[in-house]
């Protein structure tokens, strides 16, 4: 997959912007506060129908404006792919896949998906359990719009079900209204934790086997699921549904004085260890980032599994943060694979690996200047 050029109309801090790219590396370079990651934010954006950055699509209007057009074009194997994409200030908004508009956003996944590896990442391994989920929910959510249809539907229940714990512990609702409410939280949640465990086995071997080579064999990674409710509960005679709801049952009291939905996959984790170390409390710093680079490349090898295709490789300021190892081995890991994008501040961070295959873009102030061919 890979994009062939975008336009953007009051997008962020570009009024007008028309750009070209390359089929293999894209580098952004230009001073803080300039548009790199807005660039990276549209792209990903209109292959995904998310930011990264935000939930409120007004943000993305550039200020003053009333609404954002979007138009993207893109290759895959079967053929070429367009993609326009433009919300008004007033919530609605518009979008066509190849000249069909479409009513709904999840019938753009997957017709180009993209990977984001941003400095935020590192927190992949050292930070809360909801980095881990989001890393999970981004990456099935892309092969498989029903995951996301279904995630979207399992968040409005757990937010509805917590209202009504509430309601009850204040004695303002009777506790048999959440019987119906454990129904649709079984229902949507099984779905999520039985993709996420077939997710996450697929990923293991593909980030341990990156692992060894970052680490030129002395480190063994593993990736276990640790899911709220177990997933393997269910085979010996009853389904995993009815030992979640058998579940509920038991923590209702609890939940009920709490006013919080206590089970289900909004509190899942992944588990990594490098060898039998927890490294998530116990790595050291360089430990989590090696992890968290191979959880992030194994995602891309994941979408190439899945997809047939290799996606797009978005980068923001991922090379400031590694050291040169770590950078050389990260481009040589994609190189000649996917198409990349990727913003610094210092051209001599990421110029030499790739100086013959590349456009170099300047970014200043919501303009784009193209400096060098290569
Ligand atoms: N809706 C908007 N309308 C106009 N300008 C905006 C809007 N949203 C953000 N900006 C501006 O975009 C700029 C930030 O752009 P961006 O995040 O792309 O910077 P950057 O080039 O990635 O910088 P850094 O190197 O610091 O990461 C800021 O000047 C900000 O004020
Ligand atoms: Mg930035």
């Amino acid at each position: 997959m890979l994009i062939r050029g975008i336009s953007l109309s009051n997008f962020r801090n570009y009024k007008n912007l028309q750009v070209d790219f390359h089929p293999a590396y894209n580098i952004l370079i230009g001073e803080n506060a300039q548009g790199k990651t807005n660039l990276l934010e549209a792209i990903l954006y209109t292959v995904t129908g998310k930011s990264h950055r935000t939930n409120n699509d007004l943000d993305l209007i550039t200020k003053g404006e009333k609404l954002f057009y979007i138009n993207l074009s893109g290759e895959r194997y079967a053929g070429s792919v367009k993609i326009e994409i433009s919300a008004r200030a007033d919530g609605k908004k518009l979008l066509k896949v190849n000249n069909q508009t479409q009513k709904k956003l999840s019938e753009l996944l997957g017709t180009i998906n993209a990977v984001l590896f941003s400095p935020e990442d590192m927190l992949l391994v050292k930070g809360g359990p909801s980095i881990r989920r989001r890393f999970l929910d981004i990456e099935i959510s892309q092969t498989s719009p029903f995951y996301c249809h279904n995630l979207a539907n399992y968040n409005r229940v757990v937010s509805q079900r917590n209202n009504l714990l509430k309601a009850v512990r204040d004695q303002k609702e009777s506790p048999e209204l959440l019987d119906v409410w454990d129904m649709q939280l079984v229902e949507f949640g099984s779905h999520i934790i039985k993709k996420r465990a077939e997710v996450i086995q697929k990923i293991e071997p593909l980030a341990r086997s990156i692992h060894r080579k970052i680490t030129a064999g002395r480190e063994e990674l593993n990736l276990s699921y640790i899911p709220s409710v177990d997933v393997n509960k269910g085979t010996e005679g009853t389904s995993m549904e009815d030992y979640f709801l058998q579940r509920l049952k038991e923590t209702r009291s609890m939940e009920i004085i709490k006013g919080i939905t206590l089970l289900g996959p909004h509190r899942d984790d992944i588990d990594i260890k490098v060898g039998d170390t927890d490294i998530r409390v116990f790595g050291s710093q360089g430990q989590q980032r090696t992890s968290a680079i191979s959880m992030k490349l194994s995602e891309i090898e994941f979408m190439k599994k899945e997809t047939g295709e290799y996606p797009i490789l978005l980068l923001d300021d991922v090379m400031s943060e590694l050291d040169a190892g770590r950078r050389k081995f990260l481009l040589g890991a994609v190189k000649g694979k996917v198409q990349i994008f990727m913003t610094t501040t210092e051209i001599e961070e990421v110029y030499q690996p790739i100086e013959n295959n590349s456009r170099i873009f300047e970014v200043k102030n919501g303009k784009i200047f193209l400096v060098q061919e290569g």
